[in-house]
């Protein structure tokens, strides 16, 4: 068992409410996650779970509700702002660059915190220069904590599937994130790629105290490595608990886990 230093609430999700025209894709969801936890959200196809971190993190507005993140209630935060405040996230559906390499899409995460204006950068001049050098070697660092040296320069789209998924999250990586946002980190993977990259989301948290909110279909992932779960169905909030409470609930049972995932 691993040692775990659960902290303070750092995200609550109060009352949030989302549709798209008439589909309901969240209804009043509420629901905390704890500094350095590990926190899954899990649910059938179409249950609102990227909509959730979509609203996170900014990409999606609610219309009902808030969201407070270090004690702040953000209404309206856009992408940037998200960002900025340490939000990080991977996507469901690759958003890489493909015909870049490895390390230039890891630096794409990381320009948030180059300070130097972009002309500058494209000029390469005096403390533009310096600042980049600075920013690629702490690329080069998360390209060897995931392993993926060998790859540094190859272009994106030349890699397998389950490579591209760890650049994706070494670019959130990149941003230092103190909450980093999985969506099915793990979707599309082989047996062996799945245990790499839980591997890597669990030395994230235990080596630099990051809080995890993930979503994945796989149950053996999710038991295996979250401390709460969230469960969502049709936009409702139906469960939420340890991974043994959501395992032995009645109403998640018939929801979901029943339903052959
Ligand atoms: N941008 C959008 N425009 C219109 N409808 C949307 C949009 N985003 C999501 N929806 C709808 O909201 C509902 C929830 O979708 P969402 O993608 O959040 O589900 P999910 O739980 O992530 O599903 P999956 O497991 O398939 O990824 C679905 O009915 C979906 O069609
Ligand atoms: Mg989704």
């Amino acid at each position: 068992m691993r040692q775990r230093n659960i902290g303070d609430v750092i995200l609550d999700v109060r009352n949030i409410s989302l549709a798209f025209g008439g589909v309901k894709a969240l209804q009043s969801i509420s629901f905390d996650v704890r500094e350095h936890e590990v926190r899954a959200i899990i649910g059938p196809n179409g249950a609102g779970k990227s909509s959730m971190l979509n609203c996170i993190n900014g990409v999606y507005h609610p219309q009902e509700g808030e969201i407070v993140y270090k004690g702040e209630v953000r209404r309206d935060m856009d992408t940037h702002h998200a960002a900025e405040s340490g939000i990080a996230r991977t996507f469901q559906n690759l958003a890489l660059f493909k015909g870049m390499s490895v390390l230039d899409n890891i630096m794409t995460g990381r320009n948030l915190k180059m300070k130097t204006g972009i002309l500058a950068q494209a000029l390469h001049f005096g403390p533009a220069r310096a600042e980049e050098l600075r920013e690629r070697e702490f690329c080069e660092h998360v390209i060897d904590f995931l392993e993926i040296q060998p790859y540094r320069k190859t272009p994106v789209g030349r890699l397998p599937y389950g490579l591209q998924k760890r650049v994706d999250l070494g670019r959130a990586l990149a941003a230092q994130p103190q909450v980093l946002l999985l969506d099915e980190p793990m979707a599309g993977m082989n047996v062996e790629e799945k245990q790499d990259m839980c591997r890597f989301v669990l030395d994230i948290n235990d080596e630099f105290g990051t809080t995890i909110v993930l979503i994945e279909h796989d149950m053996g992932v999710v038991m295996d490595i979250s401390d709460r779960v969230v469960v969502l169905d049709y936009g409702k909030k139906i469960g939420d608990g340890t991974p043994d409470e959501v395992r032995n609930d009645p109403e998640v049972i018939r929801a979901y886990l029943g339903a052959g995932h």
